[in-house]
């Protein structure tokens, strides 16, 4: 008999777990699920971190090690991206229409790297997502996880300029 699933806390209060645990729910958590829950995660936030991929693998009893090697094996997943800020742009249908594609073609403008880019300099990563779970709030942005709604070019625009003027948390840590 398979053991009771104990209720695993995400790795955050953030609310797109909550897409990702039903997903997880619908499979009654079980380890043949991984790569579809792995893509839930990626398509919910953008990417993957380490500590989604802990919590998946403790949710589905699947070794860590394997959940890795998965996440790092398939081309169509992402890992973390290297910028030290992240700008993650909902394509889902709902924020699609309402703009989505404008967005993206701003942050080009902006910063000059399209989706799945980071700048020459490590500041910005730009990438998209497929549906945050926050469609009311379309066109919705993650802005370093916070996710934002109702954004605008000039509001992308703004906070991309922020971002590349910011000094970098490497010098700041040095002095
Ligand atoms: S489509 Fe963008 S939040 Fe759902």
């Amino acid at each position: 008999m398979l053991p009771t699933q104990k209720t695993i806390s995400p790795p955050s209060e953030d609310k797109r777990w909550k897409i990702v645990d039903g997903m997880m729910r619908r499979h009654g958590h079980e380890p043949y699920a991984l790569i579809e829950v792995l893509h839930t995660v990626q398509e919910t936030f953008g990417f993957l971190t380490d500590d989604a991929l802990r919590y998946v693998a403790t949710s589905l009893r699947v070794p860590y090690s394997r959940v890795y090697g998965v996440a790092t094996f398939y081309h169509f997943f992402t890992m973390k991206p290297p910028g030290e800020h992240t700008c993650v742009v909902c394509t889902g249908t709902a924020c699609y229409i309402k703009g989505a594609p404008v967005l993206l073609n701003a942050v080009q403008e902006a910063a000059g790297i399209k989706q799945g880019e980071t700048t020459p300099d490590g500041k910005l990563s730009l990438l998209t997502a497929r549906c945050l779970g926050s469609c009311g709030l379309a066109p919705a942005v993650v802005f370093d996880g916070q996710v934002a709604g109702k954004i605008t070019t000039e509001t992308i625009k703004k906070r991309v300029r922020t971002y590349l003027e910011s000094e970098t948390l490497a010098e700041g840590a040095h002095k």
